[in-house]
């Protein structure tokens, strides 16, 4: 009985690690591109953010990201940046980083946000400058601007060198998913469907 107890403990005690994790650990100090044999501290450094300083608010919202892709040294690190701008009444429309769960500080103005669980449950706050929030790995989350003068600013620290977006409204209405099954899956017609889509596609 003890032994088996032992096992089942043993079993959740990794299960619940192997959901922990960040991403897979690597074998070495840091993963270097395969190009580039001998690397120094530029390797190390990213300066893609500098053009935030000093910059005119957008028009829309605007998101610069620091992960994988753009800054290739977080490769093997498990953590990445992006800068989130968002001007008067602007939204960060429904999504969801598959890979990272997402750790927002808010640098500057008011901010809704938001994010649902797996049973369908609704989680939102209004932050002011200076508050942190975090949206969990996977889920689908948003954030809003509400305010008509100010703008928002925030910086977002994911746990994951590439956490990867899916958007909800492009996944659903901006790829070329059928639109019967669309109509079916919304319950509501082609027409509906086919309205959404083209503003999506910016045809309206
Ligand atoms: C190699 O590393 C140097 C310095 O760290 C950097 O300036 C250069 O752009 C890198 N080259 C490639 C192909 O990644
Ligand atoms: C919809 O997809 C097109 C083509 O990929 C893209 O240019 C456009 O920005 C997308 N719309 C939105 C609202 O992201």
């Amino acid at each position: 009985m003890k032994t088996k107890l032992f096992i089942v403990t043993l079993i959740l005690s990794s299960l619940s690690y192997g959901s922990m994790a960040g991403d897979p650990d690597i074998l070495s100090d840091f993963i270097l591109p395969p190009e580039n044999t001998t690397v120094d501290g530029n390797f190390f450094t990213y300066t893609g953010m500098r053009v935030l300083v000093q910059a005119p608010v957008p028009k829309t919202f605007q998101v610069l990201k620091a992960s994988m892709a753009e800054f290739p040294a977080l490769n093997g690190q498990s953590v990445s940046y992006a800068v989130l701008d968002f001007p008067p009444s602007s939204v960060n429309p429904p999504h969801t980083h598959p890979r990272g769960s997402e750790l927002l500080f808010l640098l500057g103005g008011s901010l809704d946000v938001g994010f649902v669980d797996t049973s369908n449950k609704l989680f939102t706050q209004r932050l002011q400058t200076g508050d942190m929030f975090v949206f969990p790995k996977g889920l689908v989350h948003f954030q809003y601007n509400g305010d008509s003068k100010n703008e928002a600013l925030a910086v977002s620290a994911f746990g994951s060198a590439n956490p990867g977006t899916v958007s909800v409204p492009n996944s659903v209405f901006n790829t070329s998913v059928d639109d019967g099954v669309l109509a079916l899956s919304f319950k509501t017609d082609v027409y509906t469907i086919r309205k959404i889509k083209a503003g999506l596609a910016g045809k309206v």
